[in-house]
């Protein structure tokens, strides 16, 4: 383990299922927006940091636009601002990890059901194996909770090793899954479904 400590600054959740209006989160003051949008993705010497200054906060628009243009484009794609929650962890000026999850309906015939689905998770890799990816997880699930979601799920392909080992330490179900990928369908991908069902905790 490194030296990294991270202060998790979320603010608890109150929303009722059916509201979906975003107010949780700590949300980026307006003074500082300027030097979170100015800012360049900048790689650190891995675990050479003392850091107390983890914060998390919901993402906006514009700071899914400087994920998407300074990080990696596919995170960005998969951020949901509207119809789910993002939550970022910014060191600094500096986005180093996200997590996102979306609200979604169950096919029929359990449409009227919902749950939760981690579209994307990841943490930089100077800043893995620090317990961030935990924290993001147990958020998304209590933003799942706080609107009465009683499930929370994901995909990871069978590439995804990192990915696959924290799903099972967490307590997920796996359930191994060849899928059709790719933008004409017509590649297969072997990985796991990943769930867990959510209980109120006390
Ligand atoms: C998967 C990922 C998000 C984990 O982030 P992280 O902040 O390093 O995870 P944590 O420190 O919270 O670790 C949680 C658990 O995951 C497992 N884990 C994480 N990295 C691992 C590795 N390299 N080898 C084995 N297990 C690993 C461990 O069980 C770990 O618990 P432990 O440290 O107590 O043993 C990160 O490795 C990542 O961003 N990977 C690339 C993106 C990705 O694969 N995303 C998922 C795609 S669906």
């Amino acid at each position: 383990m490194g030296t990294l400590r991270a202060n998790f600054y979320i603010l608890a959740p109150t929303q009722e299922m059916g509201e979906f209006v975003e107010k949780t989160l700590y949300d980026i003051p307006e003074e500082s927006k300027k030097d979170f949008y100015k800012s360049k993705i900048k790689r650190r010497a891995r675990m050479k940091i003392h850091n107390e200054d983890i914060k998390f906060i919901k993402a906006d628009e514009d700071l899914k636009t400087l994920i998407t243009n300074n990080w990696k484009p596919i995170i960005g794609n998969h951020m949901h601002i509207n119809d789910g929650i993002s939550i970022v962890g910014m060191l600094k000026e500096e986005p180093i990890a996200v997590i996102s999850v979306y609200w979604t309906h169950w096919i029929k015939p359990l449409n009227e059901e919902m749950d939760g689905y981690i579209d994307i998770i990841e943490v930089k890799d100077d800043y893995r194996r620090n317990g961030i990816a935990k924290y993001l997880v147990e958020k998304a699930e209590d933003e799942c909770r706080v609107r009465n979601l009683k499930q929370i799920r994901s995909w990871s392909s069978d590439n995804k090793i990192e990915a696959l080992q924290m799903w099972k330490k967490f307590g997920y179900g796996m359930c191994p899954a060849r899928i059709i990928s790719g933008p004409n369908q017509d590649i297969l991908v072997n990985g796991f479904y990943v769930v867990k069902t959510l209980t109120q905790e006390t």
